[in-house]
């Protein structure tokens, strides 16, 4: 029988229609992936992408990082905007600087202004070379941390070139970047737009320009979003990033025009973290290939102990007699087969874990610090769990918690994650933290748990885990992947502090138990007083001594 083929759909008119797909494209179209699916998610990740960016710079160049954050409802500036927009000239696609069709229609069909806004994060880190932003700002996928194993905020270099593209699709108008790296170098104004075909960027202008601060970064996106207050906000995000980043001064202004400060509760930086190799045990076949093959190693020897951490020369001998491969081989010269050996050779050889000093956690006493001045508890703890591995990639979980004072009681605990220091706000269930949270037994703690929900009580638990490489479920860095190593160790981490939590409620308990039978002994006592000076007849001087007297021992018995 022949092929059923339908109109159009033979493998030459099939191969027609067949062409590559831009990255700029393929985002456009798959907003969601990196976190642009509805307005009010669209202007929370735009500021968490620029002030994760700013937050890493400024701890890479070693700054104690000093931010402003404003959300301007772009109503009262629009006019006053000096540059063209899109829609009146800049082009989109083809980076000419004229006008096309698709620029006006993207502009046309621009929601309501009251929901247009301009985005503006200043740091006062090392700056950017101004040869370097129209990449950095238009050009997805370029960035200086996806090929180093450091714990940073940023992984995929795609966040901040994601937001100038969004803005760029809602409201046509390009992204405006200050830089200046040092007070001898000239600060530049650039502005620029991204060509979604080419993923390419496209300069509007640069010019030198005076800017107050003597080193630093500004960025100003303009898109469409939405301002909402609550759990997923722009100001709880905010909020969360000071409770963890203790070192970092933040003023924040709304779009209503009101200002926030929060002070920094430590002047110390961060212990700078360090760049690692990877580790033997995290490569996969591909990654593998591909590290062969980029090598500018000569032979397998020197590739092994080079391009990987914990390789050394007894190691490396384990690893290639099993694989039964020369030393001196060139590793360009592997095939398919040579590279499953070898790397079933490191599978079956026994391995150091990775260095663990190259990662960089909160600390347990800062976590105190960051939650007594996020939240007025009665009770505060926190847990650093020593470092761990999963899939070749040392990680640290850490856990804080508060408890009573001003948290409500009969509502579900609050659960604060983060990565890296950046707060995750959505995709809660679909995350480790949240997982290991709801399956710990908070009972054995004193505390109210429903099966498969999170404690009753005023309760706080914040966990942070730090990593060389955090694995999220997705692009858009919302939730941590379920790796059982991960799970485990929030799980400790968690049963640590419970504990402690659990000692505190049980001594509460008891204290409140004590005050109540005191309570009640008190009230007996004129009547004890009442009855002894019926027996024994005493006078009331006397009966008003035994009661002070009653009174006293009960007091000092309260105290003891
Ligand atoms: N405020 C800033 N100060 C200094 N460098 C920056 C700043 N923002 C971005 N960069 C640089 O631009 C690169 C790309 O940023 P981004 O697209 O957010 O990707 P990622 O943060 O994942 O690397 C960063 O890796 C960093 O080198
Ligand atoms: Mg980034």
């Amino acid at each position: 029988m022949a092929p059923r083929t339908t109109a159009g759909g033979s493998a030459e008119q099939l191969a027609k229609k067949q062409r590559e797909i831009s990255i700029s494209e393929f985002f456009t179209k798959n907003r969601h992936l990196l976190g642009f699916d509805s307005p009010a998610k669209a202007l929370l990740t735009t500021i968490k992408e620029a002030v994760d960016n700013s937050l890493d710079a400024c701890e890479e160049a070693g700054h104690l990082p000093r931010l402003t954050v404003e959300i301007r409802n772009e109503e009262d500036t629009f006019k006053g905007l000096d540059l063209p927009s899109l829609a009146e000239g800049t082009g989109t696609g083809n980076g000419n600087g004229k006008s096309n069709g698709k620029s006006r229609a993207t502009a046309r069909n621009a929601p309501a202004r009251e929901e247009r806004y301009r985005i503006i994060v200043e740091d006062n880190g090392p700056g950017i070379v101004p040869a370097q932003v129209p990449r950095i700002f238009g050009k997805l996928l370029y960035g200086s941390k996806f090929h180093s194993l450091k714990q940073s905020r940023g992984q995929q270099g795609i966040g901040i070139s994601a937001a100038g593209m969004y803005g760029q699709l809602t409201t046509g108008k390009p992204v405006i970047v200050y830089t200046r790296t040092g007070p001898q170098a000239t600060a530049h104004r650039i502005a620029l737009t991204l060509d979604m075909k080419k993923n390419e960027p496209v300069v509007l202008a640069d010019d030198e320009t005076i800017w107050e601060h003597d080193h630093g970064t500004r960025v100003e996106i303009v898109l469409t979003g939405s301002y909402k207050r609550g759990q997923h906000s722009v100001d709880t995000y905010l909020e969360q990033t000071a409770i963890a980043n203790p070192h970092l001064h933040l003023t924040y202004v709304n779009p209503r025009g009101e200002k926030r400060v929060y002070p920094n509760a430590t002047e110390e930086l961060p212990e700078s973290s360090r760049e690692i190799q990877p580790h033997p045990y995290g490569v996969e076949l591909g990654l593998l290939a591909r590290m062969l093959k980029d090598t500018k190693c000569r032979n397998l020897s020197s590739f092994l102990k080079e391009e990987f951490c914990r390789v050394g020369p007894k190691t490396c001998e384990q690893i290639l007699t099993t694989a039964e491969l020369p030393a001196r081989k060139n590793p360009k010269r592997l095939v398919q087969d040579d590279i499953r050996h070898l790397l079933d050779a490191i599978s079956a050889t026994r391995i150091p874990a990775p260095p663990t000093d190259c990662l960089s956690p909160i600390g347990e006493s800062l976590v105190m610090a960051g939650l007594k001045s996020g939240v007025e508890a009665d009770f505060y703890t926190s847990v650093t769990r020593p470092a761990a591995v999963y899939r070749g990639n040392p990680f640290q979980v850490e856990v804080g918690l508060a408890y009573g004072g001003e948290l409500p009681g009969d509502e579900l605990a609050r659960v604060l994650r983060f990565a890296n220091r950046v707060p995750l706000l959505y995709q809660n269930s679909a995350c480790a933290i949240t997982r290991s949270t709801l399956s710990s037994n908070w009972r054995s703690y004193g505390l109210q748990q429903s099966k498969g929900a999170l404690p009753t009580g005023p309760l706080m638990i914040l966990v942070h885990i730090a990593s060389v490489w955090v694995p999220f479920t997705s692009e858009s860095k919302e939730a941590i992947a379920h790796y059982p190593e991960i799970i485990k160790e929030i799980k400790l981490a968690l049963q640590e502090a419970g504990r402690q939590l659990g000692r505190h409620i049980n001594r509460r308990r008891r204290e409140a138990d004590a005050a109540k039978k005191q309570s009640y002994i008190q009230k007996y006592i004129p009547h004890i007083g009442d009855a002894l000076q019926e027996i024994l007849a005493i006078d009331d001087a006397e009966r008003e001594d035994v009661v002070a007297t009653l009174t006293d021992t009960l007091e000092r018995s309260r105290k003891l």
